[in-house]
């Protein structure tokens, strides 16, 4: 199942690529000649320590770049009735457009340069799955689902696939022309539909194996895809027994969907100053949900950057310092995924590590350190996790371990033998009792009661733990781009395939969906 999942990643970046190098698009000129006359100060300019970036962080400075975004956010709503910034909308073009502005008024400090990429995005209009004429309305349609027939409803028996239905061998024969009846379990989601298609089934039901609702996504889009929609395993319970126990079970599937292929792009800036064989390298996604206008997700990660790029000019860099803002992570990881799957082994070697900075400023938030460790990541991941834990510490502030299990722009790069962590504060997770104890806050209510919802604008962020979170944003560059002493070396044996393995059997989601 690793192989299949590791496959999908790699087609989809072969999807539309000519070379990273190509692809990518200076967008200033590195010749010197270019720089304004005296404003090459760089060697003027005091060596960047962490105290002095944090203090030139401030909450109205960012809080006067979410109210620039949540403008920018309304620009889609002529398309999609409310503001959002999901790719291929003028919402996230004008995302874009901001960051590019902001960043190409500062003095040439960086190299700037875009980098399309083919991206699938799908949409989900209308769905609909009845059981023995009964309305099941937990059923949840899975991203990146193609429609049913004509986008009609079909009907058929629903089937009980065998096993997990992982293997061709598991979908009897009577499958054709009916809705297969999954469990969950063992391989992708993705892998279920292609099997059911291929067996001629006319949609599919994955029920799930563990507790709640099954919301996920089919990954890569293939043409084998059926219609295909996640069911709680209670729901599904009552139908499995019936089905055990012989009985036939009419069912109906009705899903009105579009996955199409859009180009977009992730922005890269990269200090001119520093060693660049030696890059301290961070990024937020630039992109939102198409349901709403992302100002927390990841407004407050993406502006973080961008308002820590913007005091870096200041400071003169050892280290090269590389951000970037990544498109379609929404869809599933995509700019990331691009990014590194393109990337050179000579370049990919450059990049010390990776600091993923999506979701600072959750309502309800917890201080969240994902718990990235060099026995299961490579190594240096566990020396990120404890400068974060240093700081809360430091500061006299509690903080939780989190799963690093690929639920946001890391992924790639631990995959890709590259250390990783990051900070983040909480999205559809419900806060406990002692997480109240522990950050403040309201008990039994999400982290972000908005997150990925029409409600997520500006009054959706906690200003304090955004500052905080920014200036530990400003810690982690600052400590990095002066000097990497203590931090371990890139070298081959610090990335055992051992624990690359063991990281992708526990990743469980690829993005915010489940995929497996
Ligand atoms: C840089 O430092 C100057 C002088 O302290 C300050 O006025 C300015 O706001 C700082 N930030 C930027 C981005 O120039
Ligand atoms: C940290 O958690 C303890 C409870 O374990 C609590 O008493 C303390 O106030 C918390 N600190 C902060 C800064 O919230
Ligand atoms: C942010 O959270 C803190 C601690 O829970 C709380 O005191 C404060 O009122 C919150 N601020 C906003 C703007 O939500
Ligand atoms: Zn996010």
């Amino acid at each position: 199942m690793r192989t299949h999942y590791l496959t999908t990643i790699a087609s989809l970046a072969t999807l539309g690529a000519v070379s990273a190098l190509s692809e990518q698009r200076p967008l200033t000129d590195s010749s010197p000649s270019q720089l304004p006359i005296g404003g090459d100060s760089s060697r003027r300019k005091p060596l960047v320590n962490s105290e002095d970036l944090q203090a030139s962080i401030s909450i109205d400075a960012l809080l006067a770049r979410a109210k620039n975004l949540f403008k920018i956010a309304h620009l889609s709503e002529e398309e999609y009735n409310h503001p959002t910034r999901v790719i291929g909308s003028k919402g996230h073009q004008g995302t874009l457009d901001y960051i590019l502005d902001t960043l190409s008024v500062l003095n040439d400090y960086y190299t700037l340069s875009t980098q399309p990429f083919p991206a699938v995005a799908g949409a989900v209009f209308e769905s609909r799955l009845l059981i023995e004429l009964a309305l099941i309305e937990s059923a949840s349609p899975m991203s990146l689902t193609p429609p049913t027939k004509n986008k009609q409803p079909v009907d058929g028996k629903l089937v009980l696939v065998n096993n997990e239905g992982c293997d061709a061998t598991d979908y009897p024969s009577d499958i054709k022309g009916n809705i297969a009846f999954i469990k969950r379990g063992t391989c992708p989601f993705g892998t279920k539909s292609a099997h059911a298609g291929k067996a001629g089934a006319v949609a599919a039901v994955v029920f799930n194996s563990e507790k709640g609702p099954l919301a996920g996504t089919l990954g890569t889009p293939s043409d084998n895809h059926v219609a295909t929609f996640g069911l709680p395993g209670s729901v599904a319970a009552p139908f499995v027994a019936k089905l055990k126990a012989g009985d036939t079970l009419d069912a109906s599937a009705y899903i009105d969907a579009e996955v199409k292929t859009i180009r977009t792009t992730n922005i890269i800036a990269q200090t001119r100053d520093g060693d660049p064989d030696n890059c301290v390298m961070l990024g937020g996604h630039s992109d939102s949900v198409s349901e709403g206008p992302g100002i927390n997700d990841d407004g407050s990660g993406s502006l973080a950057l961008l308002e820590v790029a913007t005091q870096l000019t200041n400071f003169s860099v050892n280290n090269c310092v590389r951000f970037a803002w990544w498109s379609g992570e929404e869809e599933g990881l995509l700019g990331s995924d691009y990014y590194v799957n393109v990337l050179p082994a000579e370049e990919n070697k450059k990049i010390r590590l990776f600091m993923d900075y999506d979701m600072l400023a959750s309502p309800n938030f917890a201080y969240q350190v994902y718990d990235a460790r060099n026995d299961v990541n490579p190594v240096g991941s566990q020396e990120l996790r404890d400068l974060y834990v240093n700081w809360y510490v430091q500061h006299n502030l509690n903080y939780t371990f989190i799963p690093f299990d690929g639920r946001s722009d890391y992924d790639g790069f631990i995959r890709h033998g590259i250390p990783g962590g990051g900070i983040a504060t909480g999205a559809e997770g419900i806060k406990t009792e002692h997480e109240a104890a522990l950050f403040g806050g309201e008990a039994g209510v999400p982290y972000d009661i908005c997150y990925h919802a029409i409600c997520d604008t500006i009054s959706n962020l906690n200003l304090t733990a955004w500052e905080l979170n920014t200036k530990l944003v400003a810690h982690s560059v600052a400590t990095y781009a002066r000097s990497f002493k203590g931090f371990p070396e890139r070298t081959l044996d610090t990335v055992s395939i051992k624990a690359l393995d063991t990281y992708s059997e526990n990743a469980r989601y690829h993005g915010s969906k489940l995929f497996i």
